[in-house]
């Protein structure tokens, strides 16, 4: 199943060559005097917990064991990370010809970038590294998703440490509303680090050569190589019987994920309004920082400007009402919300999305941005999930989305992946999980992006630039009448 999960259906492409001369203004952190950025003091403790870096995880009785032992996951939490996740390589990619060539066309483009190489970059290194100086080799390390353990390494530790409720900043990634915050502020980007490192990724640096960044959180966390135990995932027959029972749902953890990923949106959103308030008083902003001209391109679909050939369609028609040509906000962010949050927060996110839609070129107040954000933080339940049937759900996912836009298209596969994944919990046969899976591979092979080796290299950047909208509305079809054959399951 891993494969049909890789990021690459992501990757966008719009070729790395030639960066054009119409460059944005550079994005600075937000100005010290400006105040915080409505999302910042939810989340931020008071006091930055310290950070005390991999090694100091890695002994072997704790999370150094060996990881063809799986019985215990976290035991070899480190060993996995070392050898082989990403993460542990993410600064290391600063070093790299693509940072070099990165940061190369910024600096062509603006003399603030100066001399310094990628490593060096502040603009860079706030999602690349963990901790500075001496640490930050480490890459993306435990502490960037697990918290600062300053002040619970040795707690964690002790008896009765999860039982008890102690949290002490180790952040609760068991919760995919959170853990999906977490993640996102590295890829959708967010709030500048504790330590005043931004963490944003302009539409500057994507015309630059970086990678898009596009996230959701089931299929990245089927891209990691796993150190944890799948709690979504059905348990093994043999588990033990509280195990079991304590199956959550997939869908659930979708959705959870839909919201967390969109609250990490909006607080970037809320980071760029701010600094574009900045541009009216330049003098205010921090020696060396430049305000921002809205809109920041990289918050909008990318497909309004950069246009697909899309026959069937009228390439500058705008649904409900909007004027022609108008950008829209990244549509990955905004499909099918009215099944990942209950009606009434759907519709207050819908209402916004209109608001900002309609005035595009103008940032979104404050005021917006807080209501939009509170009414993501308030939500209980997940969504009308419940009540339906397998095939019902199907039903409203491919009702919601339009297949003739990539963006939608993708979000409506991942919904679909997390109902088969709930299928497959909920006792569905082999041959059905069988039919279900190669239902989806069918319609990943309808989204995914050609690649292309040139000179011996795998391009980075890709588009869907042979995307067949009626093949994959043919495909969504042929999935929801998969899930209506599935028998009800309590
Ligand atoms: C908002 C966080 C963020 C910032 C800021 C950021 N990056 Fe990244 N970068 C990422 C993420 C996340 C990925 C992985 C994307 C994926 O694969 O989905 C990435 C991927 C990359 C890659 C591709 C690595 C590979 O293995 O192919 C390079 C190179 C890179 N970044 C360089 C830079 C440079 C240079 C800068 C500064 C100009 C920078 N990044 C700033 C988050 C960031
Ligand atoms: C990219 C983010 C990320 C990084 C980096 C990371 N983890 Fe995790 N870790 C997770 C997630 C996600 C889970 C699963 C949470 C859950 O479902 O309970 C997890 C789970 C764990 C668990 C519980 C495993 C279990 O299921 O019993 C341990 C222990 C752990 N991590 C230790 C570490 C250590 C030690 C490091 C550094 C060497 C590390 N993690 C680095 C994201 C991360
Ligand atoms: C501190 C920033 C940060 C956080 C937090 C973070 N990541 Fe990443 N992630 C990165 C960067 C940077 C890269 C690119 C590393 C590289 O290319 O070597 C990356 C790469 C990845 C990749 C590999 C992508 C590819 O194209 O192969 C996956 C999968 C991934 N992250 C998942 C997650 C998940 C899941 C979480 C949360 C549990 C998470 N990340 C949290 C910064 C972060
Ligand atoms: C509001 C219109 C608009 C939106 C939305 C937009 N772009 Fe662009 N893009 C442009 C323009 C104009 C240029 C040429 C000027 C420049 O490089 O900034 C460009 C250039 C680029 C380039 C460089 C192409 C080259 O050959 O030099 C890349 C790559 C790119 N955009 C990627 C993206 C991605 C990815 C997104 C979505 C996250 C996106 N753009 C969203 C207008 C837009």
């Amino acid at each position: 199943m891993g494969r049909l999960h890789t990021p690459a259906l992501w990757a966008l492409l719009l070729g790395i060559a030639g960066v054009a001369a119409l460059a944005m203004f550079r994005r600075a952190p937000p100005s010290a005097a400006a105040p915080a950025p409505v999302a910042m003091q939810a989340r931020r403790p008071a006091q930055p917990r310290a950070l005390l870096g991999a090694g100091s995880c890695s002994s072997s009785g704790c999370h150094a064991g060996d990881p063809a032992e799986t019985q215990h996951p976290g035991r070899s939490a480190y060993s996995v990370w070392a050898t082989r996740d990403r993460h542990a390589r993410a600064e290391q990619v600063l070093h790299e010809p693509l940072a070099e060539k990165i940061v190369a066309a910024l600096a062509r483009q603006d003399r603030a970038f100066g001399q310094e190489p990628a490593y060096a970059q502040r603009a860079c290194i706030g999602c690349h590294a963990t901790a500075r100086d001496a640490l930050a080799s480490d890459g993306v390390s435990c502490e960037s998703c697990h918290g600062g353990a300053g002040d619970w390494l040795v707690a964690h530790t002790l008896p009765g440490w999860r039982t008890a409720g102690n949290t002490l900043g180790m952040v609760d990634l068991a919760d995919p509303f959170t853990c999906a915050q977490v993640c996102a502020e590295c890829h959708v980007g967010g709030l500048p680090t504790a330590d005043g490192f931004p963490r944003e990724v302009t539409h500057d640096f994507l015309a630059a050569g970086h990678p898009r960044l596009a996230f959701e959180l089931r299929s990245y966390k089927a891209a990691e190589p796993p150190h944890w135990r799948d709690r979504f995932a059905g348990a093994p027959s043999g588990a033990a019987a509280d195990d079991l029972n304590a199956v959550p749902d997939p869908f659930v953890e979708w959705a959870l994920g839909r919201r967390g990923t969109l609250h990490a949106y909006l607080t970037l959103l809320s980071v760029q309004a701010e600094r574009s308030a900045g541009a009216d008083r330049p003098a205010e902003l921090p020696a060396g920082h430049q305000p921002l001209a809205w809109p920041e391109f990289a918050a909008f679909d990318c497909y309004s400007c950069h246009r697909l050939p899309l026959p069937h369609k009228d390439p500058l028609a705008s649904p409900g009402g909007l004027p022609p040509g108008t950008p829209r906000l990244e549509p990955l962010q905004w499909a099918l919300l009215d099944l990942a949050t209950p009606a009434e927060q759907a519709a207050e996110l819908a209402r916004f999305r209109e608001a900002v839609e309609r005035q595009w070129w103008r940032a979104p107040s404050a005021e917006m941005l807080q209501a939009a954000l509170k009414s993501l933080e308030h939500t209980a339940g997940p969504s009308k999930a419940e009540p339906e049937t397998a095939g019902q759900l199907a039903q409203s996912v491919v009702a919601g989305v339009d297949p003739a836009i990539w963006n939608e298209a993708a979000a409506a596969f991942q919904a679909l992946d997390a109902l088969s994944a709930r299928a497959e919990s909920a006792g569905a046969s082999a041959t059905e999980s069988a039919a279900l899976q190669t239902g989806l591979k069918r319609l990943r092979a309808a989204l995914e992006f050609t690649t292309e080796e040139r000179s011996g290299h795998r391009l980075q950047f890709n588009s869907p630039h042979q995307f067949d909208a009626g093949l994959v509305a043919q495909e969504l079809d042929r999935l929801v009448k998969l899930f209506e054959s599935l028998p009800d399951r309590p």
